[in-house]
Formats: C-alpha cells, structure tokens, sequence
C-alpha cells in the first residue's frame, strides 16, 4: 500500500487508502478517477494497483457515486506497465509477490470491472499503450480524444501483449485489424481508434471532459439496479450457446424485475400505457415518483 493523501478524510475521519497514485473527485454523481503519476506518463506500477481496488471498493459503496470516470492526470491516458516497478524489480522478487501484484491488477483491469454494480467510462485523454488497453477494454464505455495515440507496443520490446491484452483486443477488433497492431506495434490516433471499435467515438481534446460528463449523465438518468443487470447479462451471454442465452436471459430478466427496488419495469408501464406520461422510445420513465 502507498502513502495516504492526508487532506482527504473519509466520512469517519480516516485517511483514504489512495492519493498518491490515484487522485478521485467526486461531483454531482460521477467519480472523476485520474492515475496520476504524469511525470511516468500513468505508468502502471504497483502504487497504482493497489489504490485503484482501494478505489474501486469505496466507489462501489459510496451512494453519492453513481458513474465512475477513468482518465490519467497530464498528457497521457497511461503509458502502460511500468516497465521497471511491475515488471523487472518485481521479476526479481519473490514469486509469491508477483503472483499476488498480478492478481490484484487482473482484479482492477478487467475481473471486477467487467461485472462492477455501476457503469464505467474510459476517457483517454493522450498516450495509451499496452497494458492500458485492459483499462480501457475493461471499462463499459469509451471516449477518445481525437490527439490520443494508441499503441499495442510490446512486439517492439520483444514480448506479446500479455496480461489479458490480446483476449481484450480479440474482444473488441477484428483479426485482420488486431493482429496488424499487435505484430507491427504501429501507432494510431483516437479517430482510428473509434473505426477499430476500441472507442465508442473521439472528440477534440477541448471537447472530452464536457462530451464524456454528457454520457455519464445519460447513465445516471437510467435504473442502476437495470443497468447492472443488463451489463452482466450482455457478458455472460457471450459464450453462451442461443439456447442458453435465452434461458439465462428470461431468468434474469425475472430476477431482475423480482429484485429492483424501484420496481421500474412496473413504473415503466404504468406512465406508458396509463398515465401517457413518457414514451419509452424517446426517454426514461421518471424515477422520482
Ligand atoms: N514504464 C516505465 N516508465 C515509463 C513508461 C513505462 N511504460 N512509460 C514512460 N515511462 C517513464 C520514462 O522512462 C520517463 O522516465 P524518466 O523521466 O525517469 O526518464 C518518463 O516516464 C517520461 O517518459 P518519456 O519517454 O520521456 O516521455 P515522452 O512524452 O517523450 O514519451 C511515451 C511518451 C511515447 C509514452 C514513452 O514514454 C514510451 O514509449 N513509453 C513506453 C510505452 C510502452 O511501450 N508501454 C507498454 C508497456 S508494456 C505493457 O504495458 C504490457
């Protein structure tokens, strides 16, 4: 664990468990969460690991935090794996200590982040290479600047992208386009970045804090309990059979109505068809009833 930033108290009076790598604000329902270490460009070392599941706990239980936004402090979204704090001093060290390193970046990247309760935005400011795109593949959603520069790096250094890279990759590109990235580690920009699926879609830099806090504002008008639900399902349906799927699918959609505890499915129908208050084509039923 690393050292504790002192002016920002927990509601019962302890220190936060980040700070020093990771830097979170918390405005009007969205957690801003930037890795900070811009003088490594958000190299991701083990400081950054432990604080971003510190992080990730206290967001998930924070009702003031409805949408969590992941962004890098400076010019660069993150340069990746810290080359010399994740990789060769801890190659150095005991192997019960990197196992653990490992586990617990595989836990913030992508194992919790793919079923984590409340919706996630990538907002890739600059620099992105490597083990970064977990992050940004782990996340929900996506949004680039159009002057970020993208790279699957590690076939210039001599290894493959690892982690869980190439199966993140394999997610969301094609083959054609992932295996050209990943054997000539060719750079691109957040505009390439959209057509390969990677984003959602890329803005001017000018333009990516007010286009990414419209997004998560959309989010936040949504019944979270559905949304984590719709999230999850879209997950594991995937390597579902057809047949499975819709199994799983109607049982969870029978869970889902059964347990939220807006009961918004009934909310829905009751302003659509009786009251004709909203129509669910154009906008969200009101949740404030
Ligand atoms: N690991 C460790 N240190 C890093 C990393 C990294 N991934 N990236 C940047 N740094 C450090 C540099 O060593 C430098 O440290 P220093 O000031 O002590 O010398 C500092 O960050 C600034 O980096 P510069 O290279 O000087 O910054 P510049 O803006 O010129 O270039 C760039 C930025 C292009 C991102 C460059 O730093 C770079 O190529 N970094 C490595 C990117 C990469 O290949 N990442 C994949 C890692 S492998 C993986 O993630 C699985």
């Amino acid at each position: 664990m690393t050292a504790s930033n002192p002016s920002s108290p927990t509601r019962d009076g302890a220190e936060k468990p980040w700070g020093e790598f990771v830097t979170v604000t918390v405005e009007d329902g969205i957690a801003w969460i930037a890795l900070n270490r811009p003088d490594k460009r958000n190299a991701i070392n083990p400081g950054i690991v432990y604080e971003m599941n510190a992080v990730l706990d206290a967001m998930e239980e924070d009702d003031d935090v409805r949408v969590l936004v992941i962004t890098g402090a400076g010019d660069a979204f993150s340069a990746g794996q810290d080359l010399k704090e994740y990789f060769r001093i801890p190659d150095a060290g005991p192997a019960l200590d990197r196992e653990r390193l490992y586990r617990a970046n595989a836990a913030w990247q992508w194992r919790r982040m793919m079923h984590y309760p409340k919706p996630t935005i990538a907002m890739v400011n600059g620099w992105c290479f490597g083990g970064a795109f977990q992050v940004l593949i782990g996340c929900d959603l996506a949004i680039a600047a159009d002057e970020a520069t993208f790279g699957l790096s590690e076939i210039n250094w001599g290894i493959i992208p690892a982690g869980i890279v190439t199966k993140s990759v394999a997610e969301v590109m094609s083959q054609r386009d992932a295996l050209y990235y990943i054997m000539t580690g060719e750079n691109f920009d957040g505009k390439r970045a959209h057509e390969l699926g990677l984003v959602n879609f890329s803005v001017p830099r000018s333009e990516l804090h007010a286009r990414t806090k419209k997004l998560a504002d959309t989010l936040k008008e949504k019944n979270p309990f559905v949304l984590r639900a719709a999230k999850s399902a879209y997950h594991h349906v995937k390597s579902m059979s057809w047949d499975s799927a819709l199994e799983y699918l109607m049982a969870k959609s029978d869970q889902t109505k059964f347990r939220d505890p807006e009961q918004g499915d009934q909310q829905g129908m009751k302003q659509f068809l009786d009251e004709k208050a909203f129509k669910p084509g154009l906008q969200s039923y009101d949740r404030n009833r």
